[in-house]
């Protein structure tokens, strides 16, 4: 009778638990070929991904792979939780081809002698989050397209503009990705500290709502290119392989890091503080927007990504923060960047009545 009911709370719990997660299955679905070709006609209805026949026969292996990877990792007591997302059919190197989008930073330079805006800095909160500060504007979904670094950049100047004027403006990755081609390529990579250069000295960026994003590279609209709403005055990195150092910057203003991004366990991340496994090679910009501890000890780096909000956490994830690697997890330390404004922002000409 006793373990009858255990069974129940564990079995209610266990249920609870998986449906949490955006897209619940279990042992059942698992089972058989069969069973898992209706759980993968169910994902695709759920996550609204259609797939021709053809598609399907060919992505069904990558589907069974994954699903048995979430549903393993997700038995294990780790702090986070894997789901199968709408990245449920794709292949770990189709993944990193295709969603995230940061070149080799060569001009970076390799020593760093320490010295930045915040290294005085001493009075660092135990905890910020920059969202509830008004200074993060919502979620964005950089699509089918390698431009994860046009969104970090974004996430640093939209934050520290909302800093220093009290206005929240969202603003044009499309801009950087159709007009910063120096160097930067669009949806096939780009730097965050070659987007910030350019933003200085195009004096300035539009908004989202003028210069709205579309998932693909076009010809640079240059009257929109003109049209400056925000400016920076320049930009700086946080020194290398130093969390103690971003800690500073975050307190102050959001940030702009690479990561690395193509392991499984981020590609399927639903919740929790991610402990997970990946390297640190660097191929994932996102932006840094803010930090804390959760209650059992286990401090963090709140990161936005631009994977859409029906990834992770509404769209964000909780990293580990003060790892035991100098790199931080997934090399978050290594290449962290923000913008510096100290002009006022252009006075935009009003219609004279
Ligand atoms: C930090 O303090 C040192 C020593 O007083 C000083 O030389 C340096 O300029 C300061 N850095 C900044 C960014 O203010």
């Amino acid at each position: 009778m006793r373990n009858a009911f255990l069974f129940v709370v564990v079995f209610a719990l266990a249920l609870f638990m998986s449906a949490s997660a955006s897209f619940p299955f279990n042992e059942v679905d698992l089972a058989s070929d069969e069973n898992l070709w209706a759980l993968y006609e169910r994902w695709q209805s759920h996550h609204g991904v259609p797939r021709s026949p053809d598609e399907k026969r060919m992505r069904f292996d990558v589907f069974k792979v994954n699903t048995n990877y979430v549903f393993e990792s997700n038995k294990n007591t780790k702090p986070y939780k894997l789901s199968l997302n709408k990245f449920g059919d794709m292949t770990k190197e189709e993944f990193r081809r295709t969603y995230t989008g940061l070149r080799m930073n060569t001009r970076r330079r390799s020593s760093v002698d320490g010295s930045f805006m915040y290294e005085n800095v001493t009075a660092v909160p135990p905890a910020m989050d920059w969202r509830q500060k008004g200074a993060v504007t919502g979620v964005k979904n950089q699509g089918k397209c390698g431009s994860c670094w046009a969104f970090s950049t974004i996430v640093g100047v939209e934050g520290i503009n909302q800093i220093r004027t009290k206005k929240l403006i969202s603003l044009s990755e499309q801009e950087l990705v159709d007009c910063d081609t120096a160097t930067n390529k669009g949806c096939d990579g780009g730097l965050m500290d070659v987007a910030y250069d350019f933003i200085q000295r195009n004096g300035g960026i539009t908004t989202e709502e003028n210069y709205p994003y579309v998932a693909q590279q076009r010809d640079c609209n240059v009257a929109k290119k003109k049209s400056n709403v925000v400016v920076i005055d320049g930009h700086e990195d946080v020194p290398s392989n130093n969390e103690q150092a971003l800690l500073k910057a975050v307190a102050n203003q959001p940030i702009s890091v690479s990561i690395e991004a193509a392991g499984q366990d981020f590609q399927f991340y639903s919740e929790g503080v991610f402990t997970g496994t990946c390297g640190i090679e660097l191929d994932h910009g996102v932006g840094i927007v803010g930090y804390g501890t959760a209650d059992d000890g286990t401090k963090y780096w709140i990161v936005k990504n631009s994977w859409g909000a029906d990834w992770g956490e509404q769209g964000y994830i909780r990293m580990q923060r003060d790892v035991s690697a100098s790199e931080g997890l997934c090399g978050i330390a290594m290449e962290a960047s923000y913008p510096i404004k100290t002009s006022p922002n252009p006075v935009q000409r009003k219609l004279r009545i």
